[in-house]
């Protein structure tokens, strides 16, 4: 048994590394087009951050696990295959905007089926509509050589910044096919590890459609507290007695229930546009209206806090220096797709406010990229006067207190723990009075910053 994954990314990189871990008799090939990203994996300095990655990956490397940019050699060697590549929102033609844009997933099985021979077990990892493996399936279908294939839909449930505690003790493991054959040999590969009751089959179509309900359903908790913290805001409610409150129901339970600036990463809000295209594809306009919601309540909420800091700057931010802390879409990873704080940044940016930004794995390089990238119109050109604010107003600072030093206020956009345990009292005496700090995740003590002097504003209190 040999496998191979297509897309060395934030999925394809850790879950082949604990296959690779977990199954040190099955030979591990992970590949990529991009050569930048192969080498990374190669290196000490891995491409992405998350707890306890360095070490599976050190332990597998050059056993049974290896990177490179060898596609068509890792496919016609393998005998399971797995599709790992991003599947972004479409950005142009029919359904941008919504519809998820799958030509590297058709391209991946394109070349599947000009190189392979024998039979081969493909298996989709990559988050996919609905019925896609039909459309594989028939790609597949015009291999030659005697070719012949097994189509599975494998979704991942790994969550970034925790991946490597869910891939070693995930919660399930979903396995959709038609062929108990090719479904037996990949729950045989999981089964090293996985208890067997965790292992759920189902057909291709329910799982492919559970892992975008999965989604849709966890980023719609957070809307609807995101939804209730403006509603305590303006009450005098405490969002998280609320949510405590209400997370003491079992029929609701605990998790996922922490309000915040709204939800990013690469996943939450490209499920939800592809989970209303397709009830929109089937006529379903109130099923659609009802999904798309989350997304407008995760905008409004994002915008809402922009808005909250220059309307308590005496409506104003222009040429005041405001410390970002924070770029990462959440803790423990240095993915920064879709995170809050690019959008609020953007909005702050369009006020005239200097920005003094500060992540501890976020580069200066992803930083400017992201605002240039936000700050661009929709054919990717970026105006003068928009490049003059990021030339002029954004500074990526080295650490908290540098970020802060003369800051009006400091924004905190994503939840690290370094932010917890800072000097708070040194941080008040190096800024002009009053000192605000905007809480964007609820993380700060917020009786103990306003002893110090700090007057904060945290999400869904009043
Ligand atoms: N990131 C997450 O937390 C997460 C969790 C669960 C599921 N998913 C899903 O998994 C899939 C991958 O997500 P990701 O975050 O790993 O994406 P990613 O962008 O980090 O990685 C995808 C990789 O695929 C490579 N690639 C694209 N086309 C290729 C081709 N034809 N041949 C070889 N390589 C190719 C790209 O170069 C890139 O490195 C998506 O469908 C996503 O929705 C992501």
């Amino acid at each position: 048994m040999k496998i191979c994954c297509i897309g060395a990314g934030y999925v394809g990189g850790p879950t082949m590394a604990m296959i690779a871990k977990q199954c040190p008799d099955i030979p591990v090939h992970v590949v990529d087009l991009n050569r930048s990203r192969i080498d990374a994996w190669n290196s000490d300095s891995l491409p992405i951050y998350e707890p306890g990655l360095d070490e599976v990956v050190r332990e597998a490397r050059g056993r049974n696990l290896t990177f490179s940019t060898d596609v068509e050699s890792a496919i016609s060697e393998a005998d399971m295959i797995f599709i790992s590549v991003n599947t972004p929102t479409k950005t142009f033609g029919m359904g941008a905007g919504r519809a998820a844009n799958l030509e590297f997933v058709e391209k991946c099985a394109r070349q599947i089926a000009t190189v392979a021979s024998g039979h081969k077990i493909v298996v989709e990892k990559s988050t996919l509509p609905v019925r896609t493996a039909g459309a594989i399936k028939r790609i597949l279908g015009s291999a030659g050589d005697g070719a012949s294939f097994d189509v599975l839909s494998n979704p991942e449930f790994l969550a970034e910044g925790t991946a490597i505690d869910d891939l070693l003790d995930p919660d399930r493991v979903l396995i959709g096919g038609d062929s108990e054959r090719a479904i037996d040999t990949l729950a045989a590969v999981y089964r090293r590890w996985i208890p067997e009751q965790k292992i759920l089959t189902t057909n291709l179509w329910s799982s492919e459609l559970s892992k975008l309900t999965a989604n849709a359903f966890l980023a719609q908790r957070v809307s609807s507290i995101n939804a209730i913290s403006a509603l305590c805001e303006a009450t005098g409610a405490d969002v998280d007695e609320v949510a405590r409150a209400i997370g003491t129901d079992s029929r609701i339970g605990p998790k996922f229930l922490k309000s915040s600036v709204g939800f990013g990463g690469s996943c939450f809000q490209k499920d939800i546009l592809n989970l209303v295209y397709l009830c929109e594809h089937f006529g379903l306009h109130e099923v659609a209206a009802y999904w798309e919601q989350v997304v407008v309540m995760n905008d409004y909420q994002k915008r809402r806090f922009a808005e909250k800091i220059v309307k308590t700057l005496f409506n104003t931010v222009s040429d005041k220096k405001i410390s970002i802390w924070g770029w990462a879409f959440k803790k423990d990873t240095n993915d920064t797709r879709e995170s809050a704080a690019i959008y609020v940044c953007r909005d702050l940016l369009r006020e005239h406010a200097r920005l003094h930004i500060y992540d501890p794995r976020v580069s200066r390089t992803q930083i400017l990229k992201d605002l240039q990238t936000v700050m661009s119109d929709a054919d990717g050109q970026l105006s003068p006067p928009d490049q003059r604010l990021i030339e002029n107003h954004v500074t990526v600072a080295s650490d908290c207190y540098a970020s802060a030093r003369d800051a009006h206020a400091i924004a905190v956009m994503t939840e690290w723990d370094e932010f917890k345990t800072l000097d708070y009292q040194k941080i008040y005496r190096a800024m002009p009075q009053p000192a605000f700090l905007f809480d964007g995740r609820n993380i700060v003590d917020r009786q103990a910053l306003s002893e110090v002097g700090f007057e904060v504003h945290a999400i869904g209190k009043s």
